[in-house]
């Protein structure tokens, strides 16, 4: 899969939406295995620190992505700026917990494959961490 570059990917998948990190269903898998979402990052905008319920691998589509990544106790073990065209370290065995942010001034855009079913699209990815 190209990243840096993906024709594919619709101007109107890379919209933002100043109250928050927006996120675009780009592809439901017909057995229901996983799906592939564009999330649009404006300066500033970040996400909660958390964890994953399912597999996750994402990748940075536009601009540089911030990711931060925690212990379970809440501390920082890594961070790292994601270029367009570079993959993150993904969490395959739910053990992550990290928190992503656009720390630049410019758009960001990321694209995310989740191991859920649709129906689970807005409750079953992330899991919430208190730290
Ligand atoms: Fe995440």
């Amino acid at each position: 899969m190209a990243l840096r570059k993906p024709t594919w990917l619709r101007p109107e998948h890379r919209v933002g939406d100043p109250n928050g990190y927006m996120r675009h269903l780009l592809y439901i898998d017909p057995d229901d295995a996983f799906v592939i979402s564009a999330i649009t990052w404006l300066p500033g905008q970040m996400s909660a620190v958390h964890g994953h319920q399912v597999w996750c691998i994402f990748g940075v589509v536009e601009g540089d992505l911030t990711e931060e990544q925690f212990s379970e106790r809440g501390e920082l073990r890594k961070k790292v700026i994601y270029r367009a065209g570079e993959l993150a370290d993904s969490d395959l065995a739910q053990k992550m917990v990290h928190r992503v942010s656009n720390r630049g001034i410019a758009r960001v855009v990321s694209l995310h494959l989740y191991g859920v079913s649709a129906n689970k699209l807005t409750t079953g990815i992330n899991r919430v961490v208190k730290i």
